[in-house]
């Protein structure tokens, strides 16, 4: 028979990886709470067709990297790529956007798919903190959002990060800067690779985030979005940097960053590391005006970001002390006559808010002592032949090497 191995792209997160992640967790769930979000879960499977409306049809994640399946009443299915479509679908049907009620804030955590080739920091199914902002179309909340962002990277005492900025302007003045680049590209489209080929008619802004070498080069000389900023949207985004300088953050304006998602408006930002090799962006984010609308809710603006939390446990991985701590007791068997006592023992501990290992068959004092070393117990509570005539079981500090004596039949003993 074959082995059997986790799908590709699809990976455990290990007990040895856990205080990484718990670590990465309870930052973002701090610094949400600080920043005034709400936590929300939504499905990991929603309808095909709120990705197809929310993402848009002519990107990369809904062109090819989409779980998609019939379920077995026949309606199309999709795991998850990301999470803003799906929050956007929640707060529209649970009527979460009162008119003129105060902006909502909500933050979500949990496992997105999405089918590309793995790679370092690249898997099909990967985790997310999520944060999105409805309700509030001013400069300062965006500057809010990648303040709590870089909050939630410094909180884990990330360094050598870049935060990059650029805004994709409106409706009304996008449309300018889409004709200026098919013009640019108009005659060059030999030396695009074939994707770009393609995306020249319907998506012809994804040029210019374009890897391959010959793409990036044209799109180096491309008129930038930045000259034709309708005055609404220059002003938007200069208040945007003013309230980021206040913060302390210093962005770096980036005319090529794009984002992946059709939905984007005016500000788009990326935070890159420079350790992370080709998958560099930790995480993205920006405005979307348009979206709650467009999936059939009321006229409301947002903005929101997505961090990558495999990236961020890559970078974390260096860092040393990252381990679970041991438990306060380690009970050693060292006679089958005190299985029972040791298991009773062990119970009336763990009832009075103890953690305790143990191993349920009599061993060697030496293996016992070798096993509460290797599990990083603080204590050890030994249970052979001697210590069950006497009725008092030996307890020694690993970190101190102290020892003394207690009634074993009296959990308070231990206290
Ligand atoms: P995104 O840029 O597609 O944005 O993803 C955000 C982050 O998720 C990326 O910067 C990266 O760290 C991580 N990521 C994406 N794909 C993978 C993968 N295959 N493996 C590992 N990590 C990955 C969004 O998802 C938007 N929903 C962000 C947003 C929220 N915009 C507004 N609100």
């Amino acid at each position: 028979m074959s082995r059997l191995t986790a799908a590709r792209g699809f990976k455990d997160i290990s007990p040895q990886d856990i205080p990484t992640w718990r670590l990465i967790e309870d930052a973002a769930r701090k610094m949400a709470g600080l920043h005034d979000f709400q936590e929300i879960r939504t499905p990991i499977l929603e309808r095909t067709s709120l990705f197809a409306r929310g993402i848009g049809d002519a990107t990369d994640i809904v062109e090819k990297e989409m779980y998609t399946f019939a379920d077995k009443g026949g309606d199309s299915l999709t795991l998850r790529p990301e999470a803003t479509a799906g929050i956007v679908r929640a707060v529209i049907e649970r009527g979460m956007l009162e008119s003129g009620g105060r902006p909502l804030k909500l933050f979500a955590l949990g496992p997105m798919f999405r089918y590309e080739r793995p790679q370092m920091g690249r898997q099909r199914q990967f985790h997310q903190l999520d944060a999105e902002v409805f309700q509030d179309p001013g400069p300062l909340v965006d500057a809010e959002v990648i303040g709590f962002l870089w909050a939630f990277l410094r909180e884990l005492g990330l360094g050598g990060l870049t935060l990059s900025l650029n805004s994709l302007g409106c409706p009304q003045c996008r449309p300018r800067h889409r004709e200026a680049l098919v013009k640019y590209y108009q005659g060059e489209e030999k030396a695009l690779c074939p994707d770009c080929q393609r995306r020249l008619s319907h998506n012809p802004l994804r040029l210019l985030d374009c890897k391959n070498s010959d793409c990036r080069a044209l799109a180096g000389k491309a008129p930038v979005m930045k000259e034709f900023l309708c005055p609404e949207c220059g002003a938007h985004i200069e208040g945007v940097s003013l309230a980021l300088t206040d913060l302390g953050l210093a962005p770096v304006w980036d005319s090529t960053l794009v984002r992946g998602l059709d939905y984007y408006c005016r500000t788009a930002f990326e935070v890159l590391s420079g350790d992370l090799g080709a998958q560099n962006a930790v995480a993205g984010g920006g405005r979307y005006d348009g979206l709650v609308s467009a999936l059939g809710g009321p006229d409301a603006p947002a903005v929101g970001f997505a961090v990558g939390l495999e990236r961020l446990a890559l970078l974390l991985k260096e860092r040393a002390g990252l381990s679970a701590a041991g438990p306060d007791y380690y009970v050693a068997i060292l006679d089958p006559a005190a299985l029972g006592p040791a298991f009773r023992l062990t119970g009336a501990l763990r009832a009075r808010g103890f953690t305790v290992a143990a191993d349920w068959e009599a061993g060697s004092l030496k293996s016992r002592l070798r096993r509460a070393d290797k599990i990083a117990a603080k204590k050890v509570i030994m249970l052979g032949a001697d210590e069950i005539a006497s009725g008092q079981a030996t307890v020694r500090d690993l970190l101190t090497k102290e020892q003394a004596s207690a009634p074993f039949a009296d959990p308070e003993a231990f206290a």
